[in-house]
């Protein structure tokens, strides 16, 4: 069976010393959510040590702590062997711990040289000697992360932006860098980058501590495995003693596979037609160069892209969120254009955006009231008076099909984990009876039982003879649900491919997403 080195450690094993060290931390947040209790967990010099779990499991909570970001409840962190209390990320950094979020904090509108200075007190003899730039451009030469220290942050594709929070905490002398999820955004390509740049600070005796969903690049990457499951740690494993496998049964207690066994289906219909849409922002950005491909019924049609290529623009423009400067959206042959998202929603299009706190739930409203918003029409009579039996008893339906972890269907919605207001959404949106159904990024930052649950639902949409745009971050995710996948890079859709079969490969698409290919006859 597989070793865990930690009951090995408490048995007295020996192990080399400890950089950090955490004893029985326990965080209980506002409002009583016990985040992590009694977390045992160390991390020795120069390391790679992989922090893995569940969504929810307490991974960004453990770091924030070590980082100075939140209160300790109880328990101890040491540092080279001496305790430490931090009050903030400042404590943190003045010891050598810098963090880089799953959610970048870098200033838009300011330059790279400019963010890495932003909150660094020049010394006085320093300021004239060596410009912003400079100081960035070297420093950035020092650890072989090429960034363009000139140019403003919006204009920065995610790589940069991840390599420039990176060496941000590196001028400010950390030596233990802690990633919460770095590859959620990036390509294969952008990933096995930041892994060459991460073996190179290893090298340089830096230790890093590295949070991820995928296990595969848990398994390339990291040097031993932390697996924090509902708030406590499971066990420290060496890498190289452990299977993705043994993994993800120690993450969730059983095996998940993404291979599924898709029916052949026959798609007859056309349900959903884009036809030339263009796009320009509000500094006259091109975002979309005329953009057209059908949807017909009974298919997945994933599309790929990295982030800001013009798939927010796209789906936007589908469901009435923006207005194209030019082209036409046509739903089961009506041309829906100018149309309002609930004229669209009538003809029989649903939706799940992306965030689902902002756009997809009403956080203050109840697990019912989120069930029905859309559809509450449907429980009026004739006279607009609404059948609440009806309606409880349709909620207390779907929370059960779609196994909605919640006490009872009146808790406020945003007392559940992520994972269970998504599938809350999912249920609202696949019971709607709509032909066509859009999914933004169904499964980002949901646990893995509720996304083999979610992607069980959406084949059984297919089955059910639905049109599915499915526009997802996660490659392995397109791959395995999709009949068909569109590429988009600045604007353009550069390949469609023929996914039915899954020949498709994750390097295939990356060169696509980077722009390195495009199919011929597509783009410009
Ligand atoms: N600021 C907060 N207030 C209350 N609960 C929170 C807060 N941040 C996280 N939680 C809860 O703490 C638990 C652990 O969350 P988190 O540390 O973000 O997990 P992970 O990073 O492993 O997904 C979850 O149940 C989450 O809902
Ligand atoms: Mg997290």
């Amino acid at each position: 069976m597989i070793k865990n080195i930690m009951t090995g450690y408490r048995e007295g094993t020996v192990l080399m010393k400890p950089i950090l060290e955490v004893r029985n931390l326990t965080k209980i947040y506002e409002g009583g959510v016990l985040a992590n209790h009694e977390v045992n967990f160390s991390v020795e010099e120069g390391e790679i040590h992989a922090l893995v779990g569940e969504n929810g499991a307490g991974k960004s909570t453990l770091m924030k702590m070590l980082y100075g970001m939140e209160s300790v409840t109880s328990g101890q962190i040491f540092l080279r062997g001496e305790e430490v209390h931090f009050s903030s990320s400042r404590d943190a950094i003045d010891h050598g711990i810098g963090m880089v979020h799953q959610h970048f904090m870098l200033v838009d509108s300011l330059t790279g040289a400019e963010n890495m200075m932003l909150g660094v007190e020049h010394l006085p003899f320093v300021v004239n000697k060596k410009s912003d730039v400079q100081i960035t451009e070297d420093i950035a030469r020092q650890y072989n992360f090429e960034i363009d220290a000139t140019r403003r942050v919006r204009d920065m594709s995610v790589g940069m932006k991840q390599k420039l929070e990176i060496l941000k905490i590196l001028y400010r002398g950390a030596k233990i860098i802690i990633l919460d999820e770095p590859t959620a955004v990036l390509t294969p390509q952008e990933t096995e980058e930041l892994f060459d740049r991460l073996i190179g600070l290893k090298k340089k005796g830096m230790t890093i501590i590295f949070i991820s969903h995928k296990l595969k690049e848990v398994k390339q990457i990291s040097d031993r495995i932390t697996v924090l499951k509902s708030g406590h740690t499971e066990g420290t494993y060496r890498t190289d003693e452990v299977t993705e496998e043994d993994i993800s049964r120690l993450m969730v207690g059983r095996v998940i596979s993404f291979d599924y066994d898709k029916k052949e289906l026959h798609p007859d219909k056309e349900l959903l037609r884009v036809e030339n849409l263009h796009y320009r922002d509000k500094f006259e950005v091109s975002k979309l160069n005329g953009v057209s491909f059908a949807l017909k019924d009974k298919e997945i049609l994933g599309i790929a892209g990295v982030d800001g290529n013009g798939q927010s623009e796209l789906i936007s423009i589908i469901t009435a969120g923006i207005r194209c400067s030019q082209g036409n959206v046509y739903l089961k042959g009506k041309d829906v254009t100018h149309d309002s998202i609930g004229e669209i929603r009538k003809t029989g299009l649903a939706y799940i955006p992306e965030d689902r706190m902002y756009d997809g739930c009403a956080e203050t409203m109840s697990v019912a009231e989120n069930l029905v918003v859309s559809n509450i029409d449907s429980f009026a009579n004739r006279l607009k008076v609404i059948n609440t039996k009806k309606m409880r008893e349709h909620c207390i339906q779907l929370i059960k099909e779609y196994k909605v972890k919640t006490p009872s269907e009146k808790q406020k919605i945003k007392s559940l984990s992520g994972g269970n207001i998504q599938k809350a959404i999912v249920a609202r949106e696949f019971s709607s009876g709509s032909d066509v159904l859009i999914l933004d990024q169904p499964t980002r930052g949901v646990d893995i039982g509720a996304i083999s649950f979610i992607h069980s639902k959406i084949l059984s949409m297919r089955e059910a003879g639905k049109g599915i745009l499915l526009i997802s971050a996660d490659l392995n995710e397109l791959l395995s649900l999709s009949d068909r996948i569109l590429v988009m890079h600045k604007g353009n859709i550069v390949a469609e491919l023929d996914n039915r079969k899954k020949e498709v490969s994750e390097k295939e698409l990356g060169l696509y997403m980077l722009g390195i290919k495009t199919q011929e006859g597509m783009g410009k």
